[in-house]
């Protein structure tokens, strides 16, 4: 391979933020990562979305300079995490690695402490984490001392503290999980900003509606393998159609609306009928419209209509031949239905 010499630690525009290659490591006899390739672009975020215990946080590790790899090799924007950690180090912030934050200090004094480590003048620091606190909404726990933080009041301010210096390339290790609806929502946009103003994120998760509504690209690790990688649309065309739900109003509309769904969308042996509700694939999108059409044009009054994506569980099934449950039961809790949309 050709080795190109670089004099500055600036990224290089348009190539590659991640570069991994057969990365390995294990545990005893666990292979926990087994062969990891992995190519993220720069400007983009990137998603690795596997169950628990899949390898996620141990790959960030290593390609964070924190964990030795057993075998393979990585670069950041160029640089190999293990001959040149400290380059690495410059270019990356890793949520997480501020967990010895002082407990007995507030939020603010918190930050102030980091912009002060990272060279920020005392006026500057101060205004940096006014400015974070005000953008994470924690503006009235500023003042508190950490350790009354709630777990998702800390998680912002972990974000909070890796932006300081806002690096090129932003590790989140599981960001938003535990977080309820409204505090995921802000950091989904917080993330998506990190992007617009330059960095390039790598997140993992465990919920497909999260690498749906952030991830440029992503990659499905399972047993410390890469399953698949692409664009969410890719791994959603392999995976299946969305099944469109219907419920009517009349129960003794139900005959007339199961013919009319089946006419329209043009599929006869799909279709589910019972107890007023009524199932079927949707392929294409747009026949939908002509399908409430005709329903209201054969005066059908419906109670409920929703599109139903695939859940993460069908996407493991179909891509390893097993549902994430096998992996560890404690993940069941967080997978149930992450993708019901009321239309
Ligand atoms: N320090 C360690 N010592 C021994 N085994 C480990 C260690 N760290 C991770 N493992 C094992 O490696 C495997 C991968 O773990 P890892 O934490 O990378 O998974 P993960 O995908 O991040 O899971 P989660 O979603 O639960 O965070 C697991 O089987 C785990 O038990
Ligand atoms: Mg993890």
């Amino acid at each position: 391979m050709k080795h190109v010499q670089r004099t500055n630690t600036a990224p290089v525009k348009g190539g590659l933020a991640i570069e991994a290659q057969g990365l390995v490591k294990t545990y005893g006899d666990n292979r926990a990562v087994n062969g990891v390739n992995l190519n993220v672009g720069t400007g983009m975020i990137y998603g690795v979305l596997g169950p628990n215990g899949a390898g996620k946080t141990t790959v960030i590790r290593m390609l964070a300079t924190l964990l030795r790899p057993d075998a393979g090799s990585a670069r950041i924007f160029g640089h190999d995490v293990v001959k040149e950690p400290q380059i690495v180090r410059q270019l990356i912030g890793v949520t997480g690695q501020y967990a010895s934050v002082d407990e007995s200090l507030s939020a603010t004094e918190n930050l102030v402490i980091f912009s002060r480590l990272l060279g920020l003048g005392r006026a500057e620091s101060r205004l940096k984490a006014a400015e974070l606190l005000e953008e994470f909404g924690l503006t009235e726990a500023a003042k508190r001392p950490l350790k009354n933080f709630s777990g998702g009041m800390r998680r912002r301010l972990d974000l909070a503290a890796s932006l300081i210096a806002q690096p090129p390339l932003i590790f989140l290790d599981e960001p938003t999980t535990g977080l309820d609806p409204r505090t995921r929502n802000q950091m989904w946009d917080t993330i998506r900003r990190l992007v617009k103003t330059g960095s390039t994120v790598l997140l993992t998760t465990q919920y497909l509606e999260e690498a749906d509504q952030l991830a440029d690209r992503i990659a499905v690790i399972d047993h410390g393998r890469v399953v698949a990688e692409g664009t969410v649309d890719d791994l959603k065309a392999s995976v299946g159609t969305s099944s469109l739900h219907l419920r009517v109003q009349n129960r003794q509309d139900m005959e007339n609306a199961r013919q009319t769904v089946e006419q329209v969308l043009n599929v006869k042996s799909n279709i589910s009928a019972e107890a007023g509700r009524i199932t079927a694939p949707m392929g294409d999108v747009d026949r939908v419209t002509d399908l409430l059409i005709a329903l209201r044009e054969a005066g059908i009054p419906l109670s409920e209509m929703s599109v139903q994506k695939p859940t993460l569980d069908e996407v493991f099934l179909t891509l390893t031949g097993h549902g994430v449950k096998d992996n560890d039961s404690m993940a069941s809790d967080k997978l149930n239905n992450v993708e019901g949309v009321i239309l």
